[in-house]
């Protein structure tokens, strides 16, 4: 993998800009970890306060980034203001898992699509990952339909892959290679439990 910098740089195309978390990010963080979407669907800590805010914005994620153990962003719109956060976690070799969580307010404004494209791109190209891949909780289908849209393939049901909050959960799991075309892959439909 190349030479990291020592923060995330800002990565933007106009309408979404991807860069360092700060504190003036914390209170809609704050909202958007409290969403019952983010409780159900993620493994942000329940319940959610500043002080969680703030160390993971403020200590987590810098810390992460300069260890090399998960990269991590804040998206902002035109303003300034936080839509949510984007992150290359679970880093194996030149393999990662994304991670994303965007506000109520965010969803459905076409941000996240955009927010990760512009994160695969500086993973493929300029971080050298080969393999992304995209894990969604068991009945979480705009995560899924999201990971679509992005190109990524038809995703697996892993029974009892993750934990979330103490419990073993079922997960759906798709991947996109660095050398894939970003087309959509398949003909989009809600996969059939297993
Ligand atoms: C996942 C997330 C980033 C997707 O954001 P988004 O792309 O803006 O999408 P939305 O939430 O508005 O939903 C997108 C699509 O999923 C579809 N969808 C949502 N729930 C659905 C369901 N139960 N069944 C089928 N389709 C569903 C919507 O119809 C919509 O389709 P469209 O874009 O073709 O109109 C956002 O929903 C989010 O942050 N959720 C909370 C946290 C989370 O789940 N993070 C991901 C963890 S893997």
């Amino acid at each position: 993998m190349t030479d990291l910098p020592q923060q995330p740089p800002t990565l933007t195309d106009g309408v979404v800009t991807l860069t360092q978390m700060s504190e003036s990010d914390v209170e809609q963080l704050v909202v958007n970890c409290q969403d019952p979407a983010a409780v159900r669907w993620t493994t942000v800590p329940d319940p959610y306060d500043a002080d969680a805010a703030r160390w993971y914005l403020l200590e987590h994620a810098p810390e992460a980034w300069r260890a090399g153990t998960a990269f991590n962003w804040a998206v902002h719109d035109t303003d300034g203001h936080l839509l949510g956060t984007v992150e290359l976690g679970r880093i194996r070799g030149t393999s990662a898992d994304i991670g994303l969580n965007f506000g109520p307010h965010a969803r459905g404004t076409g941000a996240a699509l955009a927010a990760c494209r512009l994160l695969m791109d500086y993973a493929f190209t300029t971080l050298g990952f080969t393999h992304l891949h995209w894990i969604a909780f068991d009945g979480n289908w705009a995560s899924v339909k999201l990971s679509w849209k992005l190109g990524f393939g038809q995703p697996v049901f892993i029974p009892g892959y993750l934990e979330q909050r103490g419990e073993i959960r079922d997960c759906w799991l798709a991947t996109i290679r660095a050398t894939d075309s970003r087309e959509l892959a398949y003909e989009w439909r809600v996969p059939a439990s297993s």
